[in-house]
């Protein structure tokens, strides 16, 4: 389905690993929608390989950046300004990582170099991301910033482990930081909490296929997949959406307004 929703928008998508992130997602629906973007992923994220297809297929050009390093980040500014030819209307930050998660220790057995270094790439970077934008005043006026997060930073999930804190503190930097943008560069900064996707972030966490399965029986609308994730994020960059800011969208099918489903209460119930 072709609108045309971001034609003349130039943007920033930060996270395509593979053909299942859902930043990669993100990025050819936007292209679908006639906007022209640059691509960043760390170094060894753009060397793996699979992000020139993506790249060569939405005509984007990608910059190697850890988002953690505020020097690469001015240079994915400087540089998508000069290749897109004008400031920027939109940026998707799609970047989550957690060493305690990967090398399995336990919430109750945080490694703390670990801890800090996660929430550096998974909530620290979206400020740090912000903060170089504002100060290079790299936007234009109606701009729309967006970062996915996850609602374990609501309630709690026990093997969702760190990453529920790092989401805490990524969306309160969507409300805090989006106060700033909103009244002096009239930009928006949202959150948008996805429902368990099958990505590699997704698949790293331990117990994902029975806790996937049980978010889809909770849901009265079934799980959001990633291409459904990309055109809620793709509303978002439009210009439908310029009054909604320093919000946390849930696009979860419905799981998080619900007690419990009538499929959750079969699987306890004694005939
Ligand atoms: N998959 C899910 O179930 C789910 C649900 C809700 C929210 N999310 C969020 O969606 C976002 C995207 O994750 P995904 O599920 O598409 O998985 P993914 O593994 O495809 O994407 C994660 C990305 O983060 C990038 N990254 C890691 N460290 C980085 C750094 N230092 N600098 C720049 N990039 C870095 C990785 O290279 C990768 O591209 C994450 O914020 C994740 O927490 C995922």
């Amino acid at each position: 389905m072709e609108y045309n929703l971001l034609k003349g928008k130039r943007g920033i998508i930060f996270g395509a690993l593979n053909e299942m992130s859902i930043a990669w997602k993100v990025a050819e629906m936007a292209h679908e929608q006639g906007a022209i973007f640059t691509l960043t992923n760390t170094p060894v994220a753009c060397r793996m390989g699979t992000l020139n297809d993506l790249s060569e297929k939405c005509n984007a050009p990608v910059i190697p950046a850890d988002a953690t390093n505020v020097k690469d980040l001015e240079e994915v500014f400087s540089k998508s300004i000069e290749l897109l030819g004008g400031k920027i209307d939109f940026v998707l930050h799609s970047i989550g990582m957690s060493l305690n998660v990967r090398k399995g220790c336990h919430y109750t057995e945080e490694n703390y170099e670990f801890t800090a270094k996660g929430w550096d790439i998974s909530a620290l970077s979206f400020h740090k991301v912000l903060q170089v934008l504002y100060k290079n005043d790299a936007m234009n006026e109606w701009g729309s910033v967006v970062a996915l997060t996850y609602m374990a930073a609501q309630r709690t999930f026990p093997d969702y482990n760190d990453m529920a804190d790092n989401k805490a503190y990524l969306e309160s930097i969507a409300r805090s930081f989006g106060y700033f943008f909103g009244k002096n560069k009239k930009v928006r900064v949202n959150t948008i909490s996805q429902s368990p996707t099958p990505t590699t972030a997704g698949k790293g966490v331990k117990g994902f296929d029975g806790f996937i399965t049980y978010a889809e029986k909770m849901s009265p609308l079934g799980n959001a997949t990633a291409l459904e994730c990309a055109n809620y994020t793709v509303a978002m960059f439009s210009d439908l959406t310029r009054k909604v800011t320093m919000q946390n969208l849930f696009h979860d099918g419905g799981f998080s307004n619900t007690g419990v489903s009538q499929e959750v209460i079969s699987a306890f119930t004694k005939e």
